[in-house]
């Protein structure tokens, strides 16, 4: 036992009943370049995800479209059955190519992709499915009828939403219960900061994309490379401290190919920052 453990950053209930580790991993970058084919180095890929148990990490974000299909059959290959483990997955995007990612919204799509996912993953239920896009060329109440109507048929057992604004979560709350949200959030792009306000008061678990960014703050000699150096930490460490600081209802999913920056991102769970930090960081952010 490392010791270092991902339950040092609290605990959240998903949809009230799902209890995932706050900080969890994002699965997108066991996967080729542009997101696309098989990892440059597939048995790194899977000591990856094999060290996540290790380091008490039970929530895990993945897409159909990570590969495609690379990253929910890794999962599957390396750690099925899962114990004590929350998969989450998102469909609502295709692949045409390297980073190419165009939205397909029609309910028989969305249908196929979550048959399709429950078969890869190997469940029977998909803990969290979340709609990757709104897909604007289809009418949104379609998109969201079909969900409710899967949910209702025992494949979803909790919904979430990817890159919404407020007003989108109000309209798919007449479906379904938002149970989280997953939009590009971090230190140096907060874009998002509204509906991370709504997600706390709603307790709707806010599922920040990109989380490891800190935009301008990443330069050296910044206010973040400061806190960093004083805490004897990374400033990607000190990220993660300051995103799990700023709500109980963050869940952030770094990133990665390596098992030793797997390690390093599970370490920010243990990392507290001082009010007097987080307030300087917040202000030189903004
Ligand atoms: N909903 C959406 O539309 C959406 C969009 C993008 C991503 N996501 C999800 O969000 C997750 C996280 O987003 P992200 O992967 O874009 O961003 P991220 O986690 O902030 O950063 C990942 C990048 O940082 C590197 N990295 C990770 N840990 C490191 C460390 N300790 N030291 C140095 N470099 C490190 C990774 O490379 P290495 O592999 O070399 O470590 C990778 O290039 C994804 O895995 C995916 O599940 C969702």
């Amino acid at each position: 036992m490392s010791g270092i453990n991902a339950a040092a950053s609290g605990t959240f209930r998903i949809g009230g009943d799902l209890e995932v580790n706050r900080l969890g991993f994002g699965a997108m970058r066991i996967t080729g370049k542009g997101i696309w084919g098989d990892p440059a180095d597939p048995q790194k890929a899977r000591a990856t995800l094999r060290k996540l148990p290790e380091l008490g990490v039970n929530f895990i974000d993945t897409a159909d479209s990570y590969g495609p299909y690379v990253s929910e059959d890794l999962i599957r290959e390396v750690l099925h059955p899962y114990k004590n483990l929350v998969v989450a997955t998102k469909a609502g995007l295709t692949r045409s190519g390297p980073d190419v990612w165009p939205p397909l919204g029609r309910p028989e799509y969305l249908r196929q992709c979550v048959l399709m996912s429950l078969r890869r993953l190997g469940v029977e239920r998909i803990d969290l499915w979340q709609l990757h896009r709104i897909d604007a060329k289809v009418p949104r109440d379609e998109q969201f009828d079909v969900i409710k109507q899967m949910q209702k048929e025992g494949l979803i057992r909790h919904v979430g939403l990817s890159e919404v604004n407020v007003e989108e979560i109000e309209a798919a709350s007449k479906y379904f219960t938002v149970t989280t949200v997953q939009n590009l959030y971090n230190l140096g792009n907060r874009k998002s900061e509204e509906v991370l306000d709504h997600c706390g008061k709603k307790n709707i678990g806010f599922i920040p994309w990109y989380p490891l960014a800190a935009g301008k703050l990443a330069e050296k000699g910044s206010i973040l490379s400061k806190i960093a150096d004083k805490l004897g930490a990374t400033d990607g460490q000190v990220a993660l401290a300051w995103l799990l600081k700023r709500s109980p209802v963050m869940l952030p999913i770094p990133g990665t190919g390596s098992p030793d920056h797997l390690e390093e991102n599970v370490k920010a769970a243990s990392l507290s920052l001082s009010d007097e930090d987080f307030k300087a960081l917040e202000a030189a952010a903004k």
